[in-house]
């Protein structure tokens, strides 16, 4: 795993995974069998970090938004409600998959905002215009090829905290909360990378 040297809650928590497995995340250790993921473990941007975000995004009514690994849905729902965006979240853990429904559900976006349980590795993102992701590097760099892929010109990538090994950003912002987050904007090339 490649991490930078500052330590955030989230690096903190990562490393501790790493050398523990679950057992650092007592919500997950009592998921589904099926959930496999070990690099990416249920951690939300705070509230300041998805506005700057979605900022960043510059999305367009009707545009729509994928959050890769949506934990409790908060971007998608932000995306629907202030953008007006179509939004779409991957989540592989059956469990935070459940809780992300039930949040658009509540927030009465079901016909705006889907929430699929699956792996982002194997997601077709084909009518992504942004994508929004916060996981570990090593799953970015595992990630890009597919967005390469699915992704159109124009389409915009935004990073909580995590580059996307290879790429180089558009812009790259720091989002204050009770610690720094960094925040990276790529924008998809004219002709495919
Ligand atoms: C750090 S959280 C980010 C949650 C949300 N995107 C946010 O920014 O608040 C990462 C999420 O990715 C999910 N995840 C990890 N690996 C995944 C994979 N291969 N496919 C889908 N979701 C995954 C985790 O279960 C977790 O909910």
């Amino acid at each position: 795993m490649q991490l930078r040297p500052s330590n955030s809650a989230l690096r903190r928590r990562l490393a501790l995974v790493a050398l523990a497995g679950f057992s650092a995340f007592p919500a997950l250790a009592q998921d589904s069998s099926k959930y496999v993921n070990k690099l990416a473990p249920y951690v939300s941007s705070p509230a300041k970090v998805v506005d700057r975000m979605l900022e960043l995004a510059n999305i367009h009514p009707g545009e729509t938004v994928y959050d890769l690994g949506c934990g409790d849905g908060r971007i998608l729902i932000e995306a629907a409600q202030k953008y007006k965006a179509k939004a779409v979240g991957i989540e592989i853990s059956p469990k935070v998959a459940a809780e992300a429904r039930a949040h658009v559900k509540k927030a009465g976006l079901s016909q705006r905002v889907q929430v699929i349980e699956g792996d982002l590795l194997q997601a077709d993102l084909t009518g992504a215009d942004v994508v929004t992701i916060y996981l570990a590097t090593s799953l970015n760099e595992e990630l890009r090829p597919r967005l390469e892929k699915f992704l159109k010109p124009g389409a915009r990538v935004v990073s909580h905290d995590y580059a996307v090994p290879g790429w180089k950003p558009t812009e790259v912002v720091e989002a204050e909360g009770r610690q720094k987050h960094r925040i990276y904007l790529y924008e998809m090339p004219p002709v495919k990378q």
